[in-house]
């Protein structure tokens, strides 16, 4: 321990003698003594050889070792800064600029932007609500009253400190929020992340991204419905992508429908990710249920209204070949740099 001090106070004195006139000197300097295997790491590296009860006021006396050191570094630089000699050392124009990596934007994040600027063309305005929801918004609204057997298909992450609030399982949330706050029309589309207690897998989440959409006015049909998804699906996929609905249900829907586009990774022969039908779902839709639009005081006798709800993540599976969910959270290098410049 004496010796270590000694050998301190001696480093100082030739420190404090130290004398540099270049930007290359005080540059020297700092790689000596402050560098990654500069002299104040491998003094600091003693502290492990120092007894327990020393450690405390050793660790302040290397501290201020270091703040010497670091002092001793600013004088040389600012000495030299100040004269001409030492600002012509120091910018070297002629240097090649340091490269500065450019990040590339998330695939959902590129998926859910085109979905919102097809369905912008359209008029719709975006809408957006609360991750945390409470039941009625999620649920009760929407036409799954408690001990409704729907509620099943989405299995619900509850709030510990208030049971009555969960995380949204579905976007179609928002729907309820936007009709709670605007009257008819509504033309709106909601881009936002759900969650569901579900076991990650490949196939699996629990979390991902869904968009909806609402259309209510006093003639809006179920061919209303039809065409703007063929819009949507055309300007999304292109115009040789087959389209078929098929009958389905949904609490807050009827009608409801479920839609399939023919399969892109196949082309419709078959393959894992159409389980070889030629066909993917995409998603649901339906017209809105007459007791929703009860519940926010639209009256169903003049008001009709389609509804509409697909996850991201399919899209983004379909048009880029993800063939692991997980890989959409990894944030690995790998994966994401593959979109670099994609939109
Ligand atoms: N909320 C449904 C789900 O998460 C999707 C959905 C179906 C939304 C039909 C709708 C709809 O608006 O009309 O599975």
């Amino acid at each position: 321990m004496e010796a270590l001090l000694q050998q301190i106070e001696q480093y100082k004195k030739e420190i404090a003698a130290v004398e540099a006139s270049t930007a290359e000197a005080v540059e020297n300097f700092r790689i000596q003594y402050l560098g990654t295997k500069g002299l104040v790491k491998s003094v600091m590296g003693e502290m492990k050889n120092v007894p327990n009860e020393q450690k405390k006021a050793f660790g302040q006396l290397l501290n201020e070792f270091k703040s010497f050191v670091e002092n001793k570094f600013e004088v040389l630089q600012a000495a030299i800064t100040n004269t001409d000699a030492g600002t012509e050392n120091q910018i070297d124009w002629s240097l090649p600029g340091s490269h500065v990596p450019v990040g590339t934007r998330h695939p959902l994040s590129m998926i859910r932007n085109q979905v919102v600027s097809i369905f912008k063309s359209l008029g719709f305005a975006i809408a957006e609500g609360p991750e945390i929801e409470d039941d009625w918004h999620n649920f009760g609204a929407m036409n799954l009253p408690e001990d409704h057997p729907a509620r099943d298909m989405q299995d619900t992450f509850y709030i510990n400190q208030n049971p009555s609030w969960l995380l949204r399982t579905h976007t179609s949330s928002v729907q309820a929020r936007v009709m709670e706050t605007q009257k008819p029309p509504i033309r709106v589309i909601c881009p936002g992340r759900v969650y569901r207690n579900e076991t990650i897998s490949a196939r699996a989440h629990c979390f991902f991204h869904q968009v909806e959409g609402l259309y209510i006015d006093e003639h809006a049909s179920f061919a209303d419905l039809k065409q703007t998804l063929y819009f949507f699906v055309q300007e999304m996929f292109g115009k040789d992508v087959k389209v078929r609905f098929r009958p389905s249900y949904f609490p807050f829907t009827e009608p409801s429908a479920e839609m399939d586009i023919s399969c892109l990774i196949c082309g419709g022969d078959g393959c894992n990710v159409c389980k070889h039908t030629g066909w993917v779902e995409i998603l649901g839709s339906g017209m809105v249920h007459p007791k929703v639009l009860e519940n926010f005081g639209i009256d169903p006798n003049k008001y009709t209204g389609f509804a509409f709800g697909m996850g991201i993540e399919r899209i983004c599976q379909l048009k880029y070949r993800v063939n692991d969910l997980r890989l959409y959270s990894q944030n690995d290098i790998r994966f994401l740099k593959q979109f670099t410049g994609v939109v």
